[in-house]
């Protein structure tokens, strides 16, 4: 097949990577620009912000097969508030939370709620849209100033740890990929700010196996989207807080989770593109989905002074290859190069268990340098 993947970072490296695995020809490009059916089989689009634009209408328009959902139905990773209401209106386990235009009402119901909360702002706020004050002094500043944007939520502060689950959808049935946990903060012991993601590891070592979280967090919103004529097509990802009374909904997104996307991806045997091609013809299951035993640890390698602007320009040098063992995914490296973004790269390394995929992330990982390089040495210590 042709398979063009539009984006550029580290999650599309690895959706090219799996792809090349099974013998497609891969082109990458940032937006679908004039891509016709003439040179193009099939589209998966990596980001958000490609979906949200309407990557999939645009394919759908020229009769392209296009692994994504449709703008209006990727609101539910654009609208935390759509998102809510709808799981909500669904039976979807998740915190309370209210939403709101206006400080003085958020104080109210936060005052009667009586509890921690988080605050969100509603629309794509490229991860830096959550705030989780610790004090009542810093949940009054976070509420002012999540007013003076416009739209927000309250959530009632879950406690637990975070799995991200990403499911295939083909308009009616979803399959789960492997569980997976990221790396939110910058910070080794997961202290400081929080990032786009320092590192990702799965199979997850959670109690709940992934069909059965699809059956609560997924299917429904399939259902929801089928009944109403719009089905949906491309990855569910929900990420997930597994709290003392149960998992519980933190979020949607519409697209591969990065960094889990370079751990997952290399632990599917099947074929990716295959599996997206039967996705937008509605019949996922045409295409046995095959996961390798095993595990995968994906290392990220961030700039200077990361999450905040990095500083770039530096050259990376690579005293080493990829193996069959452990790769590198490129991020925010350009024609030269020279590191160009925050994230820069990551190493993945698979192996029999989680310990050995880790060493032979950090093996790889140790030929590979550019000057103040930023990486976490504790991936996968959970
Ligand atoms: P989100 O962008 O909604 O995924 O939120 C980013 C991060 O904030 C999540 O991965 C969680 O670590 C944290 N978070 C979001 N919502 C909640 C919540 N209701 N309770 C506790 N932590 C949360
Ligand atoms: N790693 C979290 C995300 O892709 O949103």
């Amino acid at each position: 097949m042709r398979v063009l993947i539009i984006g550029g970072g580290g999650r599309e490296q690895a959706i090219a990577w799996a792809c090349r695995q099974h013998g497609h020809d891969v082109r990458m490009a940032s937006d679908i620009g004039n891509a016709s059916t003439f040179d193009t089989d099939l589209v998966i689009p990596g980001p958000e912000a490609a979906l949200v634009a309407g990557t999939s209408d645009t394919a759908a328009e020229r009769g392209i097969a296009c692994f994504g959902p449709t703008a209006a139905l990727a609101q539910l990773e654009a609208s935390k508030g759509y998102a809510r209401d709808l799981a909500t209106s669904l039976g979807i386990p998740g915190p309370a939370f209210a939403r709101f235009t206006d400080a003085d009402a958020a104080l109210t119901w936060w005052a009667e709620l009586g509890r921690p909360v988080v605050v969100k702002l509603d629309g794509l706020a490229a991860g830096k849209g959550v705030a989780l004050p610790c004090t009542d002094a810093e949940t009054r500043t976070a509420i002012a100033e999540a007013a003076s944007t416009g739209s927000f939520l309250l959530e009632e502060r879950l406690t637990g740890p975070e799995c991200s689950l990403l499911a295939l959808c083909d308009g009616t049935t979803a399959v789960a990929l492997p569980l997976a946990q990221d790396h939110k903060r910058i910070g080794e012991g997961d202290v400081g700010p929080n990032t786009g993601g320092m590192g990702a590891y799965a199979p997850a070592p959670v109690a709940f196996s992934g069909a059965e979280l699809v059956e609560t967090f997924v299917q429904p919103i399939l259902d929801h989207f089928a009944a109403a004529a719009t089905p949906y097509v491309g990855v569910i990802f929900a990420g997930l807080m597994l709290t003392a009374d149960g998992p519980r909904l933190i979020e949607y997104n519409v697209r591969f989770g990065d960094p889990e996307a370079q751990a997952v991806l290399p632990l599917l045997e099947s074929d990716l593109a295959g599996l997206a091609l039967a996705c937008t013809r509605g019949d996922v299951k045409s295409v046995p989905l095959r996961i390798k035993s095993g595990a995968a640890v994906t290392i990220v390698a961030a700039s200077p002074n990361y999450p905040g602007e990095p500083v770039i320009g530096h050259p990376v040098t690579d005293r080493g290859t990829d193996s069959a063992a452990a790769f590198r995914f490129d991020a925010g490296v350009d024609v030269d190069g020279n590191t160009s973004g925050g994230r820069v790269l990551a190493t993945t390394g698979v192996g029999t268990d989680i310990a050995e995929a880790r060493a032979h992330a950090y093996e790889r990982m140790a030929q590979i340098s550019f000057q103040d390089m930023q990486i976490r040495r504790d991936i996968a210590w959970r």
